[in-house]
């Protein structure tokens, strides 16, 4: 899992110096309604995206920023790679000089010309997206390709946003807590709105091919989660096997890995892991504000009740 990054690394690396030469209002473009960042996303990206071809084994993720999709995309990397070396023609993915095989792992970041590469790649391709469901390729849906689906409780992604955004050049960077409030609650932030996000996933959550995992419960039981996950994507995988990907996806130990896995990213993204972080950055009107958007847009929906808004994000 550590040394086949250098390519993450290097988008990460390039991303951050093209952010700290930008003006804070280029940082961001609109593209169909919605937000991106400049540094590593384009028009011409969204405009390959349309003919990308899923295949019916691709292993998705999907997940709205700061849901832990670096950690759950780990998991299923290594759940993966840990299954395909029972096939006979396995391509360690760990091999130093298989840079080849390496694409930055997020569908919509990179060139134009990257789906055209991804067709080379072997499977099953382990695929993470922030898009909304309406944004991705029609090719996705129409293979039915396994798709899990991540979210977490929306005051510690605001939480996770805040931090995130105020320690990177490539995003927007806000003078308090209240100011970045206001932009994510307008829905103003990097792949949109949360709210527009768990609505129109919700849509989605009963097909058979979709797994709902939360942030919360991955936390409260690893082991489970793991377990669940291999059995969704039909990854056979020993006991034992199931335990190696458990203990090297503790925070501790991805913390300890990160300068390898995620380069400058790493000291930023594991901040600190935990549930309701959000405590000790939300005011009393930050709380109300939220309470009154989340019962408006997600209570009844499927996934804003998954979310248990009233046990993670109730003071
Ligand atoms: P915090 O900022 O609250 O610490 P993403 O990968 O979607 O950007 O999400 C980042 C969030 O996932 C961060 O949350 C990060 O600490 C958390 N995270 C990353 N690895 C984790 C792990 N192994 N266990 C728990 N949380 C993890």
């Amino acid at each position: 899992m550590s040394k086949h990054r250098n390519k993450f690394i290097a988008v990460i690396d390039k991303a951050m110096a093209d952010g700290n030469k930008m003006e804070p209002e280029d940082l961001l473009f609109l593209y169909k309604q919605v937000l991106y960042p400049s540094t590593i996303c384009s028009p011409e990206t969204f405009k390959a995206l349309e003919s990308f071809e899923a295949r019916n084994d691709d292993v998705f993720l999907a997940g709205y920023p700061k849901s832990g999709t670096n950690w759950v995309g780990q998991i299923l990397t290594d759940l993966v790679t840990t299954s395909a070396k029972h096939t006979e023609n396995f391509n360690s993915l760990e091999d130093d000089d298989n840079d080849e095989l390496e694409e930055f792992p997020y569908l919509e970041v990179g060139d134009a010309e990257k789906y055209q590469r991804m067709e080379n790649l072997p499977s099953r391709r382990v695929i993470f997206t922030h898009l909304l469901p309406n944004n991705l390729p029609a090719s996705v849906f129409k293979r039915e390709a396994k798709i899990l689906l991540l979210i977490r409780n929306p005051k510690d992604v605001a939480t996770s946003f805040y931090h995130f955004s105020n320690a990177l050049s490539p995003l927007p960077s806000y003078k308090t807590f209240d100011d970045f409030f206001t932009d994510f609650m307008k829905g103003k932030m990097p792949w949109g709105s949360y709210f527009d996000y768990v609505f129109e996933w919700s849509k989605h959550a009963d097909r058979k091919n979709i797994m709902t995992i939360t942030y919360e419960e991955l936390k409260e039981n690893r082991a489970l989660g793991v377990k669940q996950i291999s059995e969704f994507f039909e990854l056979h995988l020993s006991d034992e096997e199931i335990q190696g990907v458990v203990d090297r996806s503790s925070f501790e130990a991805m913390k300890e890995n990160s300068t390898s896995t995620h380069g400058a990213l790493g000291s930023v993204l594991f901040r600190k892991g935990s549930v309701s972080d959000w405590k000790n950055f939300f005011s009393e009107d930050h709380n109300q504000k939220m309470d009154m958007i989340f019962e408006e847009r997600l209570s009844g929906t499927k996934l804003g009740e998954r979310l248990k808004y009233g046990v993670y994000c109730k003071p």
